[in-house]
């Protein structure tokens, strides 16, 4: 068969210089992939799913550390899905090593990579769009038209063919995670959507594939997003006007050679309502410039 048989046991991680170069297995269609799930399922397993666009890293291992507890097998699947790119630069440049996310796959223990082409996954004739309403308006839905559209078609789909118990997805995509949350309930998918804390390197920038664009003059300067949001996060929940601790991490940005700032918003964090009201939970978003480089962040006003 493509991929593990029945009797092999879930994937302990590769002692340390000692690659398991045959894991995880590589399945890149749909019956393949159903193929190496169901002897799994015949068995009992719980089924984790961590997606993902590839260009592994450090937050990428820890969504996948994190798949291994919550079920006994992990589907990592890598696909850089085009309809989630409006601008055909962004999808032409985006970052792909696929021999690079092997190795980290075999490392943190993946039991099988599901890597299919674009024919795959949209085939001719493909004409069905899942569109999550209200949260996929505002923040990056205005910033990147068509966004989440994409994503929520290409989730629903992956939860389709690999029908997990449970989906792993970073809080650094926070808004994203959120339109997941909802469409999995409003489809039934039956799917448990996790969200797991961002990964920030040790100056506190948050780990993302985008990282590797950066020059080293803008990596130096791109820990200034958290810091400025982690401020103003700081200064609100201490009792500042939020529109002056906003308007001051703005200005802090622009000054340290951000440009231009998407948005830098406070808002609801499970509904992305805005403004917050009283003794509901408050998340700072922002999305801003560095270069050709577009990141990201957000972080929880306590
Ligand atoms: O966060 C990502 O990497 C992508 O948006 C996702 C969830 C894999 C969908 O393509």
């Amino acid at each position: 068969g493509p991929a593990a048989g029945a009797a092999d046991p879930p994937v302990a991680r590769a002692p340390l210089g000692q690659p398991m170069p045959d894991r995880p297995a590589t399945v890149r269609t749909i019956a393949d992939l159903r193929a190496a799930i169901l002897p799994w399922r015949a068995r009992g397993d719980s089924v984790a799913l961590v997606p993902t666009m590839g260009a592994l890293h450090a937050g990428h291992v820890a969504l996948i550390d994190r798949a291994r507890t919550e079920a006994r097998r992990t589907v990592v699947s890598i696909f850089v899905n085009p309809i989630q790119f409006g601008d055909a630069r962004d999808l032409e440049t985006y970052p792909r090593d696929e021999a690079a996310d092997r190795a980290m796959l075999t490392a943190a223990g993946a039991d099988l990579l599901f890597a299919p082409d674009a024919g795959e996954v949209y085939p001719r004739g493909f004409a069905t769009r899942v569109a999550v309403d209200g949260l996929s308006r505002g923040l990056c839905g205005d910033a990147r038209p068509g966004h989440f559209e994409g994503v929520a078609t290409v989730v629903a789909k992956l939860f389709n063919m690999v029908r997990p118990d449970c989906a792993v997805f970073g809080e650094k995509d926070y808004q994203q995670l959120l339109v997941i949350r909802r469409l999995a309930a409003d489809l039934d998918t039956a799917v448990r959507v996790i969200g797991h804390p961002t990964v920030r390197e040790d100056d506190g920038l948050a780990m993302s594939s985008r990282n590797r664009r950066l020059s080293p003059d803008e990596r130096r300067v791109a820990p200034r997003l958290y810091s400025e949001l982690a401020g103003a996060a700081a200064a609100i929940a201490a009792g500042a006007p939020a529109g002056a601790a906003l308007d001051a991490a703005r200005a802090a940005l622009v000054a340290a050679g951000f440009g231009p700032i998407d948005y830098l918003e406070l808002r609801d964090g499970e509904t992305l309502a805005c403004p917050v009201a009283p003794g509901r939970p408050a998340r700072i978003f922002a999305a801003a410039h560095l270069g050709v480089t577009r990141l990201i962040d957000n972080v929880r006003v306590r």
